[in-house]
């Protein structure tokens, strides 16, 4: 093995546990991101300061690197396709970034590929009548931009037009959930892939934010493996290079259906790094470099909750129940060092392995409670 540099476009906790991952396998690595001190700056090499959009930036970092990846889709595709065709490698495509940024390309461009998902409806602007013709209630998404359930406005009844995005977003049929599902997938250059266990993805009403995730999920085993089926289906027809978390509902008719994928690590995969033989993190890190893939088998039963800023609580963080916290056996603790807490802010996450999913659980609970994000000046 050569010198390898690993550029991360985005240093938030996604850059910095892929740059932990990086730096232990003996690579070195540089990050791009408009704070400097953003949480990958700690590991890093290096630290490029531009905006995601700043083509100079992007350029700097992957003319200094052996692949660039990403741990964020928002991110100028235009840029990345004009420094790739100057003979830089970047992974996953702009062209499949591109795709995946737009959630109306990418519905539309998997439904033809037979992908199963909820009945949706692209629209240029808001028309009242098409959107009743549609059928409410129903659920409505910007096209662009979205994340942490920012994109999404349930549509119930006339009162809620007036809160309703205006113009190019796509309408979903309200989707009756069982259980939301999340499944790591990995795929290199040359096209072998691995997916992970199924996991539930548990969310946070108040927020709209996925604030815990359970290995694996219980579910039936013919679930599981249909589900597997068409993840695996998804990041193959997108001709996917790195790890994808696929998002997918579980109806309460018994339908799994497509939800969204992102071509990056993915909270819910968080779990792979105590409790899988492969972290997502490391095989994301395989796949761009077109590396084998590592075993995905989950070794142990985990949990894995997010640590979100206390609603009330913006500025420095401050963590009450730490020392709680580290006397729970299997319980491994990882703080992203943002500089500032915000309401719903993921701020870290915890995760338990333990013999028994139910102990991981029963863990889980005891110990969700007495851990909080607060701030020094409130
Ligand atoms: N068609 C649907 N029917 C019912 N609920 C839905 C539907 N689409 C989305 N939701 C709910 O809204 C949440 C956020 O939707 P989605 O994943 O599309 O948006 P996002 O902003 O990209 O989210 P995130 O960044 O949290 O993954 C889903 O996890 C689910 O709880
Ligand atoms: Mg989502």
């Amino acid at each position: 093995m050569k010198d390898i540099r690993l550029g991360i476009i985005g240093g938030g906790q996604l850059g910095k546990m892929m740059a932990q991952v990086a730096q232990r396998m003996g690579l070195s690595v540089w990050v791009l991101d408009p704070y400097e001190a953003c949480p990958a700056s700690f590991v890093a090499d290096h630290t490029i300061v531009g905006s995601f959009q700043d083509e100079k930036a992007i350029r700097d970092l992957a003319s200094h690197c052996t692949v660039t990846t990403y741990d964020i889709e928002h991110i100028s595709t235009e840029a990345i396709k004009k420094i790739e065709q100057e003979g830089h490698q970047f992974a996953p495509s702009p062209e499949l970034l591109a795709l995946i940024q737009d959630k109306g390309l990418q519905k539309d461009f998997l439904s033809r590929k037979g992908i199963p998902m909820p009945r949706f409806q692209l629209m240029d602007e808001i028309k009242r009548e098409e959107i009743q013709r549609f059928g409410l209630p129903c659920v409505q998404k910007t096209r662009k931009g979205g994340y942490d359930g920012r994109g999404v406005h349930v549509i119930r009844g006339d009162k809620d037009f007036e809160r309703a995005f205006p113009k190019d977003f796509l309408l979903e049929e309200l989707v009756s959930i069982e259980k939301e599902l999340g499944i790591m997938v990995a795929r290199n250059r040359e096209g072998s892939v691995v997916t992970y266990p199924l996991t539930e993805m548990v969310f946070d009403e108040r927020a709209n934010i996925c604030d815990m995730v359970i290995a694996p999920a219980r579910v039936p085993k013919e679930v599981e493996k249909q589900a597997q089926q068409i993840a695996i289906a998804c990041v193959e027809a997108l001709q996917g290079v790195g790890i994808f978390g696929v998002e997918l509902f579980l109806s309460t008719d018994g339908r799994i259906l497509y939800n969204e994928i992102a071509p990056r690590p993915h909270n819910s995969g968080h779990y792979t790094i105590e409790a899988c033989e492969t972290s997502q993190f490391e095989q994301h890190i395989r796949a761009v470099l077109n590396l084998p893939l590592g075993s995905p088998r989950l070794v142990s039963p985990a949990v894995m909750f997010n640590l979100l800023g206390e609603p009330g609580h913006e500025g420095s963080p401050i963590i009450e129940g730490f020392e709680e916290a580290l006397s729970v056996p299997g319980l491994a603790f990882h703080f992203y060092r943002k500089p500032t807490t915000k309401p719903f802010r993921k701020m870290g996450h915890i995760t338990i392995t333990a013999p028994t999913l139910e102990e991981a659980l029963d863990r889980a609970m005891s110990i969700r409670q007495k851990i909080r994000i607060l701030s020094e000046d409130v």
